[in-house]
């Protein structure tokens, strides 16, 4: 069995204490699922991250930072550096969520920028991609999308591809004003991923992992996880439940499995 790859991104939701209380929750309930077969990865708010590593068992859950500043480190008030993060132990970092793209305002060329610091700090690199409602209506999803990986992952040698995942998170499918991606898209979509990462990295794109997010839930969460180029899902709101996260998992596991993942 392929593994599958199931993680949450925790916004500026939940504080330190519901962190902690999240975190052991969820990893007492998935504890007997063997993680040969799935990777389970979380990523608290920056000021959570220290009691997160401290109540998780590495093995069982990975943490991980939303986002990281690209230098070392330097005159940027509010910025957190890698060096930071790899002091406190962490092993991944995401970089380019929709949110810090569209309400923050980073470009591609500043993600790029993150994801070589990323990288060459041992990082496991979570790239996330998608396109806007303008830009799928425009017809130009596979365009956008082999710009943001062509830049985001520029830096990429092949001594460091097997550090990075992809999310394909559509712009207009993510938070509580998001319409889901129908699994027919999804699937179109993350086939022309993959074929865009082999042609950026040849045969070892087959190493990489990418997951869909973006309003995923337990109505969909079944057909999405069935797809072939989906390896993972990336969830939200309906991750912040950790029994609600849990069931999710599982269901989508057997999917998986019956689809002949
Ligand atoms: P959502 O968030 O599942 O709540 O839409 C997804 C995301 O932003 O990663």
């Amino acid at each position: 069995m392929k593994k599958l790859y199931f993680g949450s991104n925790l916004k500026m939701y939940k504080t330190p204490t519901e962190t902690e209380l999240y975190l052991q929750d969820l990893q007492e309930r998935t504890k007997d699922i063997s993680r040969e077969e799935i990777e389970l990865f979380i990523l608290p708010s920056f000021v959570c991250l220290e009691r997160a590593m401290h109540v998780t068992d590495a093995d069982l859950i990975r943490i991980g930072a939303q986002t990281l500043h690209w230098e070392e480190e330097g005159q940027f008030t509010g910025e957190v550096s890698a060096r930071m993060i790899e002091d406190l132990g962490l092993t991944m970092v995401m970089v380019g969520h929709s949110e810090r793209r569209h309400v923050f305002g980073e470009t591609d060329a500043e993600e790029a920028k993150r994801v070589q610091t990323a990288l060459q700090h041992g990082f496991i690199t979570l790239l996330c991609i998608g396109e806007t409602a303008e830009e799928k209506e425009m017809d130009a999803t596979e365009d956008v999308l082999r710009e943001q990986l062509k830049v985001g992952l520029s830096s990429v040698t092949p001594e460091t591809v097997g550090q990075v995942r992809v999310a394909y998170e559509p712009v207009w499918s993510i938070g509580v004003n998001g319409t889901p991606a129908s699994a027919e898209y999804a699937g179109k979509v993350h086939a022309t991923i993959k074929k865009i990462l082999e042609e950026l990295f040849g045969e070892a794109a087959a190493g990489i992992p990418v997951l869909y997010g973006g309003s995923v839930n337990p109505d969909n969460a079944c057909d999405l996880i069935a797809l072939p180029a989906v390896d993972g899902l990336y969830v939200g709101r309906a991750a912040w439940d950790a029994e609600k996260f849990d069931r999710l998992i599982r269901e989508a596991m057997v999917k998986a499995k019956e689809a002949g993942k």
